[in-house]
């Protein structure tokens, strides 16, 4: 099954698909997490998109979908949780034709829906293992053990360079402006599942999960 996860920054995008990868055996692809490894190995693609995402603007369509058409074939029988990707028009229609070449296409498009006010203090408050990636939140979501990564048992931490209010709205301006469009082109293929991204993390997987075994 290849589904994407579809939200503005903050929405709970990475925090459940890595749930889904550790509970399905699905493949999370995060255009995202592939930029930041680029930046942080200082390769030709990082040098390119550093200063674009620390102003939350969005990187060139052809360098994500790149990044995408390497990873695609890493996704095994459980298929790909598409996080952060697509974001534009033309992303999408570039998923479209690297899954239909490999004789797949989308089962579900989900939509996490949650206001503004809450995704802002969502992404100043998150923080991540550095060891595993695992996503944790000042208040919201800590780790059960203080100082220990609930999945890995890792003991240290790091937060994003693009994690401050400034850089933020300028990332929920880009979504709005280029990323929301591309919904009703998944609405004309029904694909698309609203869900409501307010409740715990709990609650939001459930029902997602709900979608996913309709
Ligand atoms: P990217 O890494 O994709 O960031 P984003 O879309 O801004 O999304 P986030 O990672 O900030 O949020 P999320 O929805 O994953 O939330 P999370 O689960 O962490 O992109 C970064 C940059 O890279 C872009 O600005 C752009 O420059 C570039 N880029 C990436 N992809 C691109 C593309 N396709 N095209 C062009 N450019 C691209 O949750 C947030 C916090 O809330 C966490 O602390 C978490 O613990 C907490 N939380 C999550 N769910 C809940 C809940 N239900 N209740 C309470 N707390 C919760
Ligand atoms: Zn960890």
């Amino acid at each position: 099954m290849d589904i994407i996860l579809l939200g503005p920054p903050g929405a709970g995008k990475g925090t459940q698909a890595q749930r889904l990868q550790r509970n399905r055996g699905m493949i999370q692809l995060s255009t995202g997490d592939m930029l930041r490894e680029a930046v942080a190995k200082g390769t030709p693609t990082g040098l390119k998109a550093k200063a674009v995402m620390e102003a939350g603007e969005l990187v060139s369509d052809a360098i994500v979908s790149a990044l995408i058409g390497e990873r695609l074939d890493s996704a095994g029988d459980h298929g790909a949780i598409f996080d952060g990707f697509p974001r534009t028009k033309h992303q999408a229609q570039a998923l479209e034709i690297l899954l239909g070449e490999r004789g797949r296409k989308l089962n579900h498009v989900i939509e996490l829906i949650v206001d503004e006010e809450v995704l802002v203090d969502r992404i100043i408050g998150r923080f991540t293992c550095a060891t595993c990636g695992a996503g944790y939140h000042d208040s919201l979501h800590r780790p059960k053990v203080e100082g220990t990564c609930d999945v890995c048992g890792g003991h240290e931490f790091k937060r994003r360079p693009d994690d401050n209010e400034q850089t933020v709205r300028t990332r929920m301006a880009e979504y709005r402006a280029k990323t929301a469009p591309i919904l009703p082109y998944y609405e004309e293929k029904g694909l698309v599942r609203r869900i409501d991204g307010m409740g715990s993390v709990e609650e939001v997987a459930a029902a997602i999960d709900a979608v996913l075994d309709s």
